[in-house]
């Protein structure tokens, strides 16, 4: 699909965003193997998270969706059948990487695949764990999708994350519910903690600490976790198109409502207030342990600076956008330590770096980042979503400030995350 978007004379009003994408996938999974009916509202709309759903339903388990309303029957951390087909896992990483903990501890085989961008993503650093909790994993090349998991009955462990990876976190933590005793994982990278605040909420009996400077997760084995009543704040990933969007363009003022402003996912907002951007939240509050609030944003010429280190980690899914804000900021952006961006749903150092040359911005490709020379103008032209949704939207948010109309070739990428994205961006650009 090719959609064409026309420069914006300004961003201006108020909005709502689908359910964050992390928080549905947890929420879903949990609710599957806790006891009894939970009831999550404003579940994402996009297409990876209904993956999971489709997951946990050929697992035996009733789902109801009414709009962003899922009911999910859970029968409990032993209630899982066997599927009679293949898990389809569709883009989304986060599906087949998280559910791998719960499968590995079943007491059947499962096969779980994806589309051809996850068939391509790295599969071992789930492997390994898994591998040493018990579980036998046959994979692709012995490191790609589809994934055969024979499930067994696991042994705690304690885990060391070699890659800042949530999705790795939650892979273990998930294993770790089934497994008699503590299993602990320690991450020299903090990543976001979304997983461990859902666990209590549905409780289970989980510590967080330091240790050699590392945060280290506690949990321990055969919680009886119990159904709840849930809400899924705005995705903030999903806001941050439209905060870059508002920064971008001269005489915008736009306010995003309900957002997941969870410190371990708000590095955005210090960032962009750091180079000098006004962004107010005029209201906060805490639902089911995540925290939710209004943002307001208006345009502004900002500064620039360097992403290096635990800030990569902290920000790795907006920096597609980020990266298109860089060009029009005085010094320009940096990033580093971005290597984990290679093995996304495409390589998105690669795929950013081709559509800023399109869009007449110069950019040097890093073999971990990218460096963009501030103050660069944008030339309308025909970008590349490489089916990647946040390059479709990355690139829809550089053509409202280029010179004339651009195209957007595979626009329907974004509804992976985001299939609101395009009218909710009709409505707001004027
Ligand atoms: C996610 C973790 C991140 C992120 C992805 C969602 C999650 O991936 O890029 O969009 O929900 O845990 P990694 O765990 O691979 O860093």
């Amino acid at each position: 699909m090719q959609l064409r978007i026309s420069p914006a004379s300004a961003i201006t009003g108020a909005i709502t965003l689908p359910g964050d994408k992390s928080i549905s996938h947890r929420y879903a999974m949990v609710s599957a193997i806790a006891d009894g009916e939970s009831r999550i509202h404003n579940y994402s709309t996009g297409a990876d998270c209904h993956s999971t759903l489709g997951c946990i339903r050929a697992l035996g388990i009733e789902v109801e969706i009414a709009g962003t309303e899922v009911l999910i029957q859970g029968r409990g951390l032993d209630g899982l059948r066997a599927p009679m087909g293949d898990l389809d896992a569709g883009n989304s990483g986060s599906t087949i990487r998280m559910l791998s903990g719960i499968l590995a501890a079943q007491p059947f085989v499962s096969r779980i695949f994806g589309d051809e961008s996850l068939s391509r993503r790295p599969m071992q650093r789930i492997m390994r764990p898994l591998a040493e909790m018990g579980a036998q994993i046959r994979a692709r090349e012995d490191k790609f999708p589809p994934l055969e998991i024979h499930g067994a009955r696991l042994r705690p462990i304690d885990y060391t994350l070699p890659v800042p990876s949530a999705q790795v976190k939650t892979c273990v933590l998930f294993a770790g519910l089934f497994a008699e005793g503590q299993t602990s994982v320690s991450e020299p990278v903090a990543s976001r903690d979304h997983t461990e605040i859902a666990l209590r909420e549905f409780g289970a009996d989980l510590t967080v600490g330091q240790a050699n400077g590392q945060r280290r997760i506690t949990l321990a084995g055969r919680p009886h976790l119990t159904s709840r009543e849930l809400m899924v704040p705005s995705d903030l990933s999903s806001a941050a198109f439209f905060i870059v969007a508002a920064l971008l363009v001269p005489g915008s003022q736009l306010t995003i409502r309900g957002v997941g402003l969870n410190p371990t996912r708000s590095a955005l907002l210090d960032l962009l207030s750091g180079m000098g951007a006004k962004i107010l939240i005029p209201t906060l509050e805490s639902q089911n342990g995540e925290l939710i609030g209004d943002i307001v944003v208006q345009h502004a010429d900002l500064k620039g600076g360097t992403i290096a280190g635990a800030l990569t980690a902290a920000l790795i899914d907006e920096i597609p956008v980020l990266a298109v804000l860089g060009a029009a900021t005085e010094e320009g952006l940096t990033v580093r330590d971005a290597g984990e961006l290679r093995v996304k749903e495409t390589d998105r150092i690669h795929t950013v770096v081709e559509n800023l040359r399109r869009l007449g911005v110069e950019a040097e490709e890093l073999s971990d980042g990218l460096v963009i020379p501030g103050r660069q103008t944008f030339r309308a032209a025909t970008f590349d979503s490489f089916g990647d949704h946040r390059i479709a939207m990355a690139f829809a948010v550089a053509a409202l400030r280029a010179d004339a109309e651009s195209v957007i070739e595979g626009a329907e990428g974004a509804s992976v995350s985001f299939p609101e994205f395009w009218s909710t961006l009709a409505r707001i650009a004027g």
